[in-house]
């Protein structure tokens, strides 16, 4: 395409966008199960109205805008409460969970140099955990060592402490993970880190705004926070169950002195003058800060733990109705509102093919072979149909297998 010779009218541009877009995934209908969190028409106005305000800004210079920088401190500040973090603990926004968990590797891989001199600096990864942190290590320069799982999908601690050295950097665990929904065993492996002065981050990408909110409703979450000692950072998305627009996650650091000296870009020999960033990008675009901003106070902590109480009673029919069905099985025990299921009978991924056919869409896995749902609470109003269509699917597919094998 090349850029047209003459504007185009407003309403036609809108048309067209909204023409191709009707061939998107209808994820307000609860059709999809990853990528969008819808919270309700409450929260979409008050994300819209936040973004308004804020369409334009630039977050890359704190100094000239304060309100936005006021905006950032308390939604770091917000964060790091949910996460019991230190009084002397600081963060900074991110645009998302791959670059605050960029941040926290850079921290880890800088502090090792800076205080233990270690030039080949290598991380302990679990093999469940996101590829961000492949990817960080690739551009970072950390050499990348995969833990195995246990027999329940969390990092096995033993393994772990095999591929621990004298250059470890880093060593992460995930509360919890994507492929399963389960809670790596945070104290064992932070521990490991504490005994060679190394960092631990835990990936709460996706728990940091929902485990909080479980633990308050009396549901027994494994120990992943600032509360485990050894624990350096934390990273917890906001555009994920905070219910934000896409764009926010925060890290938080145990130890404010650490996040200024060893998350913080400064450089002086610029004739642009000073330039100085806490993150990946340069201009930051203000609207997911003052998005984050407005929907951590439109909902309040009332407003989570409802939220919570949807997706813990929502995902609790979704896993009894799979289970109830007999093909099928959920892999480990996840504690959240994310899981992945397979079967030891049937094709899953034939079963996913059915499920496409009914327009429900479920992400695919390897190893074991699954099907993944991240529940949202837009899952309540669909979770009674998908079920039924779950049955189908299993059913019509253990029927051709049926078939095929009777007639070969
Ligand atoms: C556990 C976990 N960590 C990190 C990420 C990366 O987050 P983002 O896609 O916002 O970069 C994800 C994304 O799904 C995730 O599930």
């Amino acid at each position: 395409m090349q850029l047209p010779k003459q504007g185009t009218p407003r309403d036609e541009v809108i048309a067209r966008m909204r023409e191709r877009k009707a061939a998107d995934a209808d994820w307000r209908g609860g059709r999809t199960w990853s990528l969008v969190y819808p919270a309700g028409e409450d929260v979409d106005a008050m994300l819209r109205e936040a973004h308004d305000l804020y369409l334009y800004e630039n977050a890359l210079n704190p100094f000239r805008f304060p309100s936005l920088r006021q905006m950032e401190d308390d939604v770091v500040s917000m964060t790091a409460g949910l996460l019991h973090a230190p009084d002397e603990s600081g963060g900074a926004m991110t645009s998302g969970g791959t670059e605050s968990i960029l941040m926290a590797v850079k921290t880890a891989r800088d502090r090792a140099r800076a205080e233990r001199g270690i030039e080949r600096p290598e991380m302990v990864v679990p093999y469940s955990a996101h590829p961000a942190f492949a990817k960080a290590a690739k551009y970072l320069g950390l050499d990348f060592k995969a833990v195995p799982l246990d027999d329940d999908y969390r990092a096995d601690v033993a393994a772990a402490a095999e591929l621990v050295t004298e250059n470890t950097a880093l060593i992460v665990g995930s509360a919890p993970n994507y492929p399963f929904g389960v809670v790596d065993p945070i104290p064992e492996l932070a521990a490991l880190a504490a005994e060679r002065n190394a960092s631990f981050h835990t990936d709460s990408c996706l728990g940091g705004f929902l485990l909080p909110f479980l633990e308050r409703l009396g549901e027994k979450v494994p120990p992943f926070d600032f509360r485990v000692p050894g624990v350096t950072t934390i990273s917890a998305d906001v555009h994920k169950y905070g219910y934000c627009t896409k764009g926010a996650s925060v890290i938080v650091h145990r130890d404010r002195a650490h996040l200024h000296q060893y998350q913080l870009f400064m450089y002086d020999r610029w004739p642009g003058g000073l330039y100085g960033s806490f993150a990946m990008a340069g201009a930051r675009p203000a609207a997911p800060i003052a998005a984050s901003w407005a929907v951590m106070h439109f909902l309040g902590e009332e407003g989570y733990v409802k939220l919570a109480t949807v997706l813990r009673d929502t995902t609790r029919k979704l896993r009894e109705g799979i289970e109830a069905i007999p093909e099928l099985r959920v892999w480990g025990a996840p504690v959240m509102s994310v899981m992945s299921f397979g079967s030891d009978s049937i094709d899953i991924a034939a079963v996913g093919d059915a499920m496409d056919d009914r327009s429900w869409h479920l992400d695919r896995q390897t190893d074991p072979s699954a099907l993944h749902l991240m529940v949202s609470p837009a899952h309540a109003r669909v979770a009674d149909a998908f079920l039924a269509d779950l049955r189908d699917a299993v059913a019509q597919h253990g029927e051709s297998r049926g078939k095929e094998a009777r007639y070969s």
